[in-house]
């Protein structure tokens, strides 16, 4: 059944030392850290008024579809304190947090979720929460313990909801369009989902991923990296790239709806995470994802001879998104005309 748990959370299989069959991808799926960086740009997203700093961003956005933002009004402190608390909450007795354990839908803490029998797992356990609209939240998924956990989620995510929606009319303004064609199309009752994830150590790194390649299906994401373990990878030209690690930026990757909207001119670029035998790594991914049921397609003005469109109107592509997902397909196929 979608959603349950055969195999308890990673957590509990990593402290075990064996590697089961269901973690365990075949040889050419597998990867390596030792790839070269990537050089997706670090932009500093004050400067957005300012030509230079535009052109930067649509050049990352066309080449990696993704980049490094600085100066987003968030201090590193602030950021530690995010990163504190996730890995105080992952860090909590197994009882304690399966107190929010995931129930028939994506949200709550649990390991990966299960959508078909072929499905090989991701070395990961997360915690998923609906943090917009408000009224979506619900609150049995968000931990009070630690004590400060809910209050400094709403107030990062509030942050992350404003900077996401400035890099999207930077996104607009830097194809030289109205600033608010990204943001009218995705509607005023924007989804935001913030995803904890948590990828033990594993004896036997090799095997297994901590994240399969995918692309998100959200118009934008947020990164929280951790600040001291490497793992994401990007995928440019069929090469393998590793993130590199800036303590005080947000890695902001361009999602497939915001490829649509753009009519490819974004790319949303395929990426993955390796975990190791050293050392845990803990990130924060919050998914902006456009109200469920507006109508995504690419922007008129971006449709020409040159550059004909190539993706459908579609609805609610994040349940478009899990349907593929679980027959093993790209979720744009689905999309593309
Ligand atoms: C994701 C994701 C990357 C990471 O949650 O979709 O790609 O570094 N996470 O954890
Ligand atoms: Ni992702």
């Amino acid at each position: 059944m979608a959603g349950t748990n055969p195999s308890g959370t990673v957590q509990d299989v990593a402290s075990k030392g064996e590697v089961p069959e269901r973690y365990i991808h075949k040889e050419s799926d597998r990867g390596a850290l030792n790839a070269p960086l990537m050089a997706a740009p670090v932009i500093d997203i004050g400067l957005f008024s300012s030509g230079p700093e535009l052109e930067k961003l649509r050049h990352g956005l066309q080449s990696w579809g993704c980049f490094q933002a600085i100066n987003h009004g968030m201090s590193t402190e602030f950021l530690d304190e995010v990163r504190q608390l996730a890995k105080q909450f992952f860090g909590l007795p197994m009882e304690e947090k399966l107190k929010y354990s995931r129930e028939d839908e994506m949200e709550g803490y649990g390991n990966d979720m299960v959508l078909s029998d072929q499905q090989i797992l991701d070395w990961t356990d997360r915690l998923y929460l609906t943090v917009c609209p408000q009224q979506s939240r619900r609150f049995k998924y968000w931990p009070t313990n630690p004590e400060r956990f809910r209050e400094v989620v709403d107030e990062y995510t509030a942050n992350v909801k404003l900077i996401s929606e400035k890099i999207l009319k930077a996104m607009a303004r830097s194809l030289d369009l109205d600033e608010s064609s990204f943001l009218n199309q995705y509607g005023e009752r924007i989804q935001l989902d913030a995803r904890f994830n948590f990828y033990p150590r594993c004896r036997n790194p090799d095997l297994v991923l901590g994240v399969k390649p995918h692309a998100d299906g959200s118009a934008i994401t947020i990164l929280l990296q951790d600040k001291e373990v490497e793992g994401l990878q990007f995928m440019k030209g069929n090469e393998w790239f590793n993130a590199p690690i800036i303590p005080g930026a947000l890695l902001v990757n361009v999602g497939d709806q915001a490829e649509i909207t753009s009519n490819g001119i974004f790319k949303s670029p395929v990426h993955r995470v390796l975990t190791n035998s050293e050392r845990e790594r803990i990130s924060l991914a919050v998914f902006y994802l456009p109200d469920s049921d507006k109508e995504i397609e690419p922007l008129e003005k971006l449709i020409n001879e040159t550059q004909p469109r190539l993706y459908k109107t579609v609805k609610n592509f994040v349940g478009l998104y899990f349907e593929y997902y679980q027959q093993g397909q790209r979720p744009m196929e689905a999309a593309r005309i």
